[in-house]
């Protein structure tokens, strides 16, 4: 394995426009990125766009422009939206860069010099939106299987990659590695769909001229799938970028939609095994959101962009919603009331309502001074609410580190929200406004009041990943000058790190409640 954490998103295809699908993945992969930072380890997030092939060719068409400028035109609206949504990518793979060029055309010439490409005749389906090849046995009612759309028939000489040659490799691997392709239910998927026996695959097109010419014969251009695979290792600096490579190479996660796992655990391992390459740790097919209970589709028109909910949420709150209402490898259903009512209880009333309840009493009694605490975790001494408290601290961190092994997104939250729930019943059973009115409960009070902040601290570094914005917040609001960036779990979330005579700074609340429509 590298020894950087390497996860990728897809890469989009620019005929159309971000929505909530495809920031769905580039939201997941940015969180679990954040994460293995926060866990101090060097992290490569690499995300990008698809910009070969019919589909793209098409779109520039109805649009009067050259392809290149039609790619150039939506590459910005990619970027754009994920600055929006603070995606913090490493780097930013277009297929029609130069170096990508380079690198796919060294690859599928080292396969042809292998032997493992052939000219053949291609007569068969393929179904443009989805870039694929079908038989005329895997139609349905005459249409794409995958999609539903028509599908055009094509008759022209093609190369072909011999995947058949590594049928049995495959399974043998996916049988050595059972998290190799996840959840399970995608992973028996692709296991009967290769036991069914694969045929071998076009990887180059003689009609279409948008693609990358093949090195050794230039009136055809790669199959645009073939070509984007390639992402993941030409964005690593495959051939050109040994070291880079070395340390980078085998990817440890690519997520991706569903309906694209055919291509990432079969081809793509196939065309790997025959460059002699490692295969990627996991792949891991998530499901599919409809919009109040639709399929987003632009013949719909219900295709929700991030912006639109961006000018109703803020950014982090768009993060947590998505990350916290879908499981991630199950289909699920957005709809703008379950969005408005867990910002309200979840953001707004647990954690908004905590963050500014206990910084106003450190403010009040202690004139906004963190007292210390005058027992230590461990005393025998330790007040059973207290120890209550301390618990829920110390299981929490690593319960969300295991939710993350398996990507259990929302789990993670849920087990960051037990804590802040641990949290606000302390703070109520605590009772500070109680304890201040007697003066001999002072130093009851004192310890009462470092607990809460306490507990802050650790929740504002576990919500990192997730809500970046307001765990800096969070983190300067506690009083911390040190850069939160720098704070590495689990150490920096151990029990008892706010400094004594810390002084907080309130500032505005987190989350301001929504006004629920009728
Ligand atoms: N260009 C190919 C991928 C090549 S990867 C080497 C492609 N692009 S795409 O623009 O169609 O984006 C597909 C991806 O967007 C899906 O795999 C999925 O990650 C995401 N989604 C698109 N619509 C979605 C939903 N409705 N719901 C969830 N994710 C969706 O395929």
């Amino acid at each position: 394995m590298g020894s950087t954490f390497y996860v990728t998103t897809p890469i989009y295809y620019v005929n159309d426009e971000p929505h909530i699908g495809t920031a769905y993945t580039t939201v997941a992969a940015d969180v679990l990125a954040r994460y293995h930072r926060s866990k101090g380890e060097q992290v490569f997030f690499l995300t990008g766009t698809d910009e070969h092939g019919q589909h793209v060719a098409n779109a520039a068409e109805r649009n009067a422009v050259e392809p290149r400028e039609w790619a150039d035109r939506m590459v910005v609206k990619f970027i754009d939206v994920w600055k929006r949504l603070n995606i913090s990518n490493d780097h930013f793979i277009r297929t029609t860069s130069e170096e990508h060029g380079r690198v796919s055309q060294d690859f599928v010439q080292k396969l042809y010099e292998r032997g493992d490409i052939y000219l053949g005749m291609y007569e068969g389906w393929y179904c443009v939106p989805d870039e694929s090849f079908w038989l005329p046995s895997q139609l349905v009612d005459g249409k794409c299987p995958q999609c539903g759309r028509d599908v055009e028939l094509i008759k022209e000489e093609n190369y072909f990659f011999k995947l058949s040659k590594y049928q049995d490799r495959l399974l043998e691997h996916i049988n050595a590695h059972p998290d190799f392709i996840l959840p399970e239910i995608r992973r028996n998927e692709v296991m009967s769909f290769i036991q069914q026996g694969l045929a071998d695959q076009s990887i180059s097109r003689k009609t279409l001229t948008w693609g990358i010419p093949l090195p050794f014969d230039p009136g055809q251009v790669l199959y645009v799938w073939f070509d984007a695979l390639l992402n993941y290792i030409s964005a690593s600096g495959y051939g050109l970028q040994p070291e880079l490579f070395a340390r980078l190479w085998p990817a440890n996660w690519h997520l991706i939609g569903k309906e694209i796992l055919r291509f990432h655990a079969v081809i793509w391992p196939a065309m790997l095994m025959a460059a002699g390459l490692p295969l990627p740790e996991h792949v891991f097919a998530h499901g599919w959101l409809t919009v109040e209970g639709e399929k987003m589709s632009k013949s719909k028109g219900n295709a929700i962009s991030p912006h639109v909910l961006l000018d109703e949420v803020s950014v982090d709150a768009y993060r947590y919603y998505f990350m916290r209402e879908f499981s991630f490898g199950t289909d699920g259903n957005f709809s703008r009331a379950t969005l408005r009512s867990r910002y309200n209880s979840e953001l707004a009333n647990d954690l908004g309502n905590l963050v500014s309840r206990v910084l106003a009493m450190v403010d009040r009694y202690r004139g906004g001074l963190v007292p210390a605490a005058p027992v230590e975790p461990g005393d025998d001494a330790l007040d059973a609410l207290d120890a209550a408290l301390l618990a829920a601290a110390a299981d929490c961190p690593p319960e969300v580190d295991q939710r993350f092994a398996a990507l259990e997104f929302n789990n993670a939250l849920q087990a960051i929200w037990n804590f802040v729930g641990a949290a606000n019943r302390y703070v109520d059973q605590s009772a500070p406004w109680d304890l201040n009115k007697d003066p001999a409960l002072a130093s009851r009070l004192d310890a009462v009041l470092y607990n809460q902040v306490e507990a802050l601290r650790i929740i504002g570094l576990l919500i990192l990943p997730f809500m970046p914005e307001t765990a800096e917040k969070m983190w300067d609001q506690l009083g911390q000058d040190s850069d939160i960036y720098q704070q590495h779990l689990p150490a920096a979330a151990a029990w008892g790190q706010m400094p004594a005579g810390t002084k907080v700074r309130r500032g505005a609340g987190l989350f301001p409640r929504l006004e629920l429509e009728e």
